[in-house]
């Protein structure tokens, strides 16, 4: 994920998360795409977070009677179970496997709105949520924008643990250079909330700085690899996106929905 540096003059990633994600929830309840009675996904990561702290607070408000949450994590659940959301998975009779609405972070946003998601190894119930939702809204702080995704944020990619090396050189053929994500105060790898590894790839920036992927058709060319599960690139629900500017501004970017 992004480095926490304060940008010059202005706020710092930070501030611009916790800024983003109430401005988000707030518009989209005064918009009235945030309802009472709503199925809504809750995504994952320090810029989820807030989000999931306004949505907590309406609720109760009692602004929100009825909603139903699905989080996207443990990180998430736990938030939910603390701040008094209610939560269900996603095959609950509550649910039956479809959303309103999710709102999540992302690493990267494209000009064309494509993601990559993944920097917190939580890519597989993100867009298991975002996909089955009518609405799909990011929140995020201006160093998330990117020209072209593949070549700066690493794309994580869910494998099987016992696929490991062979998806790996499944990725090298797609030109990708694919590193195993190692854990943090843990010793050896990340295991995600499912139970499986992540594989970091990065492709090699062509002159100029251009991208040599096109994240669109390699998102389903990756899950066609025996062994991978999932990737990080999220290009198929066009997001309304929310991007902070470091004066403290916000600006709206509608994909799609
Ligand atoms: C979690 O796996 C990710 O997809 C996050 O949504 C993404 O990494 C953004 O995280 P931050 O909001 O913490 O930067």
């Amino acid at each position: 994920m992004a480095a926490e540096t304060t940008a010059q003059g202005g706020r710092s990633p930070a501030e611009q998360k916790e800024l983003v994600a109430r401005y988000a929830v707030d518009d989209l309840f005064e918009r009235g795409l945030l309802l009472p009675g709503m199925k809504l996904g809750l995504g994952t990561g320090s810029t989820a977070m807030p989000a999931v702290r306004r949505v907590a607070e309406l609720l109760a408000e009692g602004k929100l009677p009825g909603l139903r949450g699905v989080p996207t994590s443990f990180q998430t659940s736990i938030a939910c179970e603390e701040l008094g959301i209610p939560t269900f998975s996603m095959n609950s009779r509550e649910i039956g496997g479809a959303l309103d609405l999710a709102i999540d972070g992302a690493d990267e946003v494209s000009p064309q709105g494509h993601l990559i998601k993944g920097g917190g190894a939580a890519l597989l119930l993100e867009k298991i949520v975002a996909y089955n939702a009518s609405r799909f809204v990011i929140v995020a702080d201006s160093s998330k924008e990117a020209a072209s995704l593949g070549t700066g944020f690493a794309l994580p990619v869910e494998v099987i643990p016992e696929a490991r090396v062979s998806v790996m050189k499944a990725l090298e053929k797609l030109g990708a250079q694919a590193v195993l994500r190692e854990g943090v105060r843990k010793a050896g790898p990340v295991v995600t909330d499912n139970g499986n590894l992540i594989l970091d790839c990065r492709w090699k920036a062509l002159e100029g700085g251009r991208s040599p992927i096109d994240p669109a058709s390699l998102e389903g060319e990756i899950n066609r690899i025996v062994g991978v599960v999932e990737n990080g690139f999220f290009t198929k629900n066009p997001p309304r996106v929310y991007l902070a500017r470091a004066d403290g501004s916000v600006e709206t970017r509608d994909f799609g929905n």
